[in-house]
């Protein structure tokens, strides 16, 4: 298990600004507290006055507009601002892949992005891959070997195995293995997941 990122020697960039912003947070409520006390009370800036970016990007094929906060993740602005709740968040630190996504088609956690960083950048998250009804060969694989129980890494799962065959259409085990690494099932379907993505590498080479 990896410890909390207050455990850790060093604080992560994400978590010295989660930090920072909680720590401007509890001297807003201290100087409001003793605003309260000492009248007249100078007016006390608050979190709401946060900076905002508006950005814009491509997600899944569309050009995107979006309004983000510093320090946002793009976890928080796929599922939070954007809707798009496939990507699922889970362990929000890094170490178990359930929040998937490709950036300029390479897979990245996205609990680990920046929401500002994305600006100008290709996203494409699990809703991205269906093309008019028809399922990605990836997603049909793990429909026909079953690779999914409680679904919670599934989706991250089947953007980590996309990756993987697009660089590698043949890919053997050990290859599948290393590439699923980050990715964390806790129901145990690896081997039905390895199996999957055999069935969608004979899907993309046009088998059945
Ligand atoms: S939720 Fe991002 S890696 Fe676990
Ligand atoms: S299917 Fe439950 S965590 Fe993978």
């Amino acid at each position: 298990m990896h410890p909390p990122d207050s455990e850790k020697p060093g604080l992560s960039r994400r978590g010295f600004l989660k930090g920072t912003g909680l720590s401007v947070a509890a001297v807003g409520l201290v100087k409001s507290a003793t605003a309260a006390q000492e009248a007249p009370a100078a007016e006390v800036p608050t979190l709401s006055a946060a900076q905002t970016h508006e950005i814009s990007f491509e997600l899944n094929g569309q050009t995107t507009q979006a309004k983000v906060r510093t320090g946002h993740t793009l976890l928080e602005t796929l599922r939070d601002q954007l809707d798009l709740t496939g990507t699922k968040l889970v362990c929000d630190q890094g170490s178990c892949g359930a929040c998937t996504v490709h950036l300029d088609g390479k897979p990245v956690n996205s609990c680990l992005v920046f929401a500002t960083d994305v600006a100008g950048r290709q996203i494409t998250t699990i809703e991205g891959l269906a093309k008019n009804g028809n399922l990605h060969p990836v997603q049909a694989g793990f429909l026909h070997e079953d690779a999914s129980q409680c679904g919670f890494c599934t989706p991250g799962m089947i953007m980590s195995c996309k990756a993987l065959l697009d660089r590698n259409p043949s890919p053997t085990r050990d290859e599948c293995k290393e590439a699923i690494s980050g990715n964390i099932c806790r129901c145990g379907t690896y081997f039905n997941i390895f199996r999957a993505v055999d069935h969608a590498a004979t899907l993309m080479k046009g088998g059945r």
